[in-house]
């Protein structure tokens, strides 16, 4: 398995803990920083882990700024990537059963390495169900390529 990895500075601390933990099991693992706790943008590193995912370099991403959320919100810009903010494991293994997911994010400032871990080995173990979900997970494609209109939108165009 291949596994891209990259953080700001909020989220570096536990980058480098994921890092020493999945090479210590014989993973693949392409960190694309920050090196440092030196001050950089998140949504630099949200997009490079992403962009690598959909260019298949990688199998799975995961990226982690202080809180999650706005690397999140940053590589869930990239058409064709699945970003899920886990702070437990539940959520971890749902959102690759169920959604998918094919980034996985994390709050540096926000879960603990112990807990971080876990929630890393369950969402790389973890294997999509497919079936119903497939067809759902196909809708979010679909609004993300614009094909699916909203309700919305075509009541206005009828008007
Ligand atoms: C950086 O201070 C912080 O805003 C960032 O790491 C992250 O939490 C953003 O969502």
């Amino acid at each position: 398995m291949r596994i891209v990895l990259g953080s700001d500075h909020g989220g570096y601390e536990l980058k480098e803990a994921i890092r020493t933990h999945l090479e210590e099991q014989g993973v693949e693992v392409q960190d694309l920083g920050t090196h440092s706790t030196n001050s950089v943008d998140y949504p630099e590193y949200g997009f490079a882990v992403g962009n690598a995912v959909v260019r298949g370099e990688a199998d799975l991403g995961i990226a982690i700024c202080g809180t999650g959320q706005g690397i999140a919100m940053a590589a869930n810009k990239i058409r064709g990537i699945r970003a899920a903010l886990c702070t437990e494991t539940f959520s971890a293994r749902m959102a690759r059963e169920h959604n998918n997911a094919n980034v996985l994010t994390l709050g540096g400032r926000v879960t603990g390495v112990g807990l971080a871990l876990d929630i890393v080995d369950i969402f790389l173990k973890t294997e999509f169900a497919g079936g119903r979900h497939a067809r759902r997970v196909n809708l979010i494609s679909e609004i993300e390529c614009g094909e699916k209109v909203s309700t919305e939108r075509r009541n206005t165009s009828r008007g």
